[in-house]
């Protein structure tokens, strides 16, 4: 059965994403929305929007909305996806911060994890005693079904293939018998990391020291113009005077008024 949506059910099914998650949806996304959902109202039994849009506002848990969300915008990610990031932090980051022999980073859109592994795998492998290190990464989402496979760091081999063998072998457990075919990181990565979630609209975030680097890659293109002026001038008061706030590649933050200085593509720097 193909499901249609009335200029008003779509008008309040974008009002309440944008309300709860920022994602801004223009009515060229209509027929994204629909498709993308269509299966979802199918499995609930569902026949109309208004039902569905009932049943998420009515669900308590939140679950709903995670699912629906999780149909609408994209958690694609990967291993070391736009290295320079990664060769900005070892070569630039971590000599910076080899005096105290301490980092603290947030993977703020982690998704299903690869980012926060990657920024882990950096850091062990570009210093001579990663023991001597106080390492603390934080890796927060919006969506709890990512997050859940993020802290599992339970991937497809698959995933780790255009990974150096070396890496891999360093940094993840082969799986066997029933779980042959995939991979799990090691404890000394994931010891690292604290998974958790945030909205990033959510008005203050669950962060007492100030950060060298945010990791915002990726999710800010689903975002209007001021939300995304809200946050980065939020992160700004969350990172330490020559902290970094590192964005996707088909980011910009040309646009939007904010105090960090651009000194490399999609690299900002907090001013002392
Ligand atoms: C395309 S993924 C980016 C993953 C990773 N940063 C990267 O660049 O590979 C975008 C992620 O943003 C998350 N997201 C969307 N809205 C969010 C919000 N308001 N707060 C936190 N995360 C959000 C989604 O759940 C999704 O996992």
């Amino acid at each position: 059965m193909e499901f249609t949506i009335t200029a008003d059910e779509y008008r309040r099914l974008c009002a309440l994403i944008y309300e709860e998650s920022g994602i801004a949806l223009g009515e060229q996304k209509t027929s994204l929305v629909v498709s993308r959902l269509s299966k979802r109202l199918r499995e609930l039994g569902l026949a109309t929007f208004t039902e569905y849009y009932e049943k998420v506002t009515t669900d308590r848990t939140g679950e709903e909305f995670t699912r629906m969300l999780d149909l609408i915008s994209t958690n694609k990610t990967d291993f070391f996806r736009e290295p320079k990031h990664f060769d900005f932090l070892r070569e630039r980051v971590l000599p910076e911060c080899s005096r105290t022999k301490r980092i603290r980073i947030w993977s703020s859109a982690c998704s299903s994890g690869e980012e926060p592994y990657t920024i882990a795998m950096t850091l062990y492998d570009s210093v001579e005693n990663p023991a001597e290190w106080d390492f603390k990464i934080l890796a927060s989402d919006l969506s709890t079904r990512v997050l859940a496979k993020a802290a599992a760091g339970v991937y497809d081999e698959e995933r780790v293939r255009m990974l150096p063998p070396d890496m891999v072998k360093r940094h993840f457990l082969k799986g066997r018998g029933e779980r042959a075919g995939l991979v799990k990181v090691k404890p000394h990565l994931s010891g690292m990391i604290q998974f958790r979630r945030v909205n990033l609209m959510d008005e203050r975030f669950p962060i007492k020291t100030p950060l060298d680097v945010v990791f915002c890659r990726n999710v800010m293109i689903y975002f209007d113009h001021d939300t995304q002026e809200t946050l980065v001038n939020k992160f700004h008061s969350y990172i330490k005077p020559g902290g970094y706030l590192f964005i996707g590649h088909s980011e910009s933050l040309q646009w939007i008024t904010h105090p960090f200085k651009l000194i490399a593509p999609t690299i900002y720097r907090k001013e002392t």
